[in-house]
């Protein structure tokens, strides 16, 4: 479903991601692992163009996607979370969906706040949308609570909610159990489950070992930017460059 080739992605003299090649396979519950600092978001930032490419290529369904802004690349299909949930605290977890789902599919704040004369129509849709994902992810009771009020659980869910509202087909999910305990832990690996049986192809980062070892079909493990083993999570649990490069350090636990 995505072809990646030699990515890589330079800051000033710093390597982020390093010729990395691999792919998402369509269908699949495919994870992204490694230390601190391994270039996973910068990975992730690459695909939805937040950050344009030093070098390589990305392919989405046989389509070039390399250097498309992140409203393009959202309006083809391709939807993620961030590692830091942000929301608008003030504001309805609904409300939140609305405006989020235009900031996402729109290329400006002007186009976001005065986009088109038949916005109340696309009002409509985008509130019947966004209702759908909600329930979909099962906060449907949440629609008109402040959205500063709810766990960092419900958040999360939230944060599915509103990639799920552009209908994409790939998710990239950033951290989708950082900071929640160990029961709402699983309660998202079932979620996450749950949009895989609907068609949905998953690429997630977390630390979470327990979670991605049960939950993963197929693990990228990235070290210092660069790819250092690909393969199930029996493969790459019993990998000596992926056991090396995470002594030392806070995840050892594979
Ligand atoms: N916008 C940026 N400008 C400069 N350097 C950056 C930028 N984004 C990331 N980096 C650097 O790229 C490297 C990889 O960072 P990245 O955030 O991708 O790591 P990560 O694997 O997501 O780490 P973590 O597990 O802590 O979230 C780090 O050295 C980081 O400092
Ligand atoms: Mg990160």
């Amino acid at each position: 479903m995505l072809e990646i080739e030699h990515l890589t992605k330079r800051f000033g003299g710093n390597t982020a991601v390093n010729s990395v090649s691999t792919s998402i396979e369509k269908g699949k519950i495919n994870a992204i692992i490694g230390p601190n600092g391994a270039g996973k978001t910068t990975f992730f930032n690459l695909i939805s163009g937040v950050h344009k490419p030093s070098e390589g290529t990305i392919t989405f369904n046989g389509r070039d996607i390399t250097t498309l802004r992140t409203d393009e690349v959202a309006r083809l299909g391709i939807a993620r979370t961030f590692q830091s949930t942000t929301l608008f605290d003030t504001a309805s977890v609904l409300d939140n969906l609305i405006v989020g789902h235009r900031l996402r599919t729109r290329s400006g704040l002007i186009d976001v706040l005065f986009g088109s004369a038949r916005l109340k129509e696309e009002e409509r849709v985008c509130r019947e949308k966004a209702r759908e994902a909600l329930d979909f992810v099962g906060i449907a009771h949440l629609e008109n609570r402040v959205a500063g009020d709810i766990t960092q659980e419900e958040r999360k869910r939230v944060a599915f909610a509103l990639a799920l509202a552009t209908a994409p087909k790939l998710l990239l999910l950033d951290e989708p159990a950082g900071g929640v305990n160990p029961d709402e832990t699983l309660g998202l690996a079932e979620l996450i489950r749950k949009m895989v049986k609907h068609e949905l192809t998953v690429c997630l980062i977390e630390h979470k070992m327990d979670m991605i070892m049960s939950l993963a079909d197929k693990i990228l493990v990235l070290s210092y930017g660069e790819k250092i083993a690909e393969g199930t999570p029996a493969e790459v649990r019993a990998n000596p460059a992926v056991i090396d490069a995470y002594l030392g350090s806070d995840h050892a636990d594979l």
